[in-house]
């Protein structure tokens, strides 16, 4: 395995790109390869077979592509799958992501966290597992937020969305709100994107948490305890990442991309194999 290698990240759309941020602030030296699973989201919407499915397909690519490390920037895709990725790929570092729960609950005063996350998520075992083993009496309240993934994926000026915005910010909100969470949780990867307008419906005084930092910095340790870090000489590649998604539309996810990324970014399709 070589230290050049790049980095896959994978996400069923563009919500991992939140956590590719953070990769990219953490790891400024590494090349990154974003799949985008679009052509089979939301996640959150389907089985956990069929999310299975599509992990297991996508750590193949990766596997056949020679990445270094896989992050799999997808509450819901690691829930269902970590497991079994792992099983079938044991020499891959594969690192998930997870709601915050634990910071979450370090932090509330009131003993009450919100968790924002998809249904897949939250109905999944290992979500339970998580907040069973870690509450200690402790009430953590959830709620489902389909509207927030489809709200990115398609950004707020289209049409499906006119006139629902606030609305659709403001509800999931209002009701962890109604059963007194200080701490809310986004539990699911496209939620970052909606920080500033999830803020404007947050009084002061209650946190939101995200975990973009948190597996940055826990891709750092687990390349370089396998000694793969790229040589942090001062020379950041000019080209850093490519982006594939399973969908054909590429004319319009590139668009969605550049605007999320802040900058141009051509997205390809990702080879018929694996879609
Ligand atoms: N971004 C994903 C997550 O973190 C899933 C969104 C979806 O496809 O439903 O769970």
């Amino acid at each position: 395995m070589s230290i050049h290698a790049p980095i896959g990240v994978y996400d069923s759309g563009l919500g991992g790109l939140s956590i590719l941020q953070d990769l990219q602030r953490e790891l400024p030296y590494e090349h990154f390869l974003y799949v985008a699973d679009s052509a089979h989201l939301p996640y959150g919407e389907r089985s956990s077979d069929y999310v299975r499915e599509r992990a297991l397909t996508i750590a193949r690519f990766f596997v056949d592509r020679g990445v270094k490390a896989m992050v799999v920037a997808c509450n819901t895709a690691t829930t269902a799958a970590a497991t079994l990725m792992r099983e079938h790929f044991p020499d891959l570092i594969l690192i998930g992501v997870e709601p915050a729960i634990k910071p979450a609950l370090a932090l509330t005063r009131a003993g009450n966290v919100g968790v924002l996350a998809t249904a897949g998520t939250l109905r999944s075992a290992s979500f339970r597992r998580l907040c069973e083993s870690l509450a200690e009496g402790r009430r953590i309240v959830t709620v489902a937020c389909p509207s927030w993934v489809e709200l990115v994926e398609q950004g707020e000026a289209h049409p499906d969305m006119q006139g629902r915005v606030d609305t659709l910010i403001a509800e999931p909100i209002r009701k962890l709100l109604a059963q007194g969470v200080d701490v809310l949780v986004l539990g699911c990867t496209h939620f970052p994107f909606l920080r500033d307008r999830i803020a404007s419906h947050v009084p002061e005084g209650i946190s939101v948490l995200d975990t973009g930092v948190a597996v940055a910095r826990q891709t750092r340790r687990r390349l370089a305890a396998a000694g793969l870090l790229a040589p942090e000489d001062g020379t950041v590649p000019e080209f850093s990442l490519s982006v594939l998604s399973s969908s054909g539309e590429t004319e319009a996810i590139s668009l969605r991309v550049s605007h999320l990324l802040r900058q141009p970014v051509r997205v390809a399709q990702l080879a018929a194999a694996y879609c």
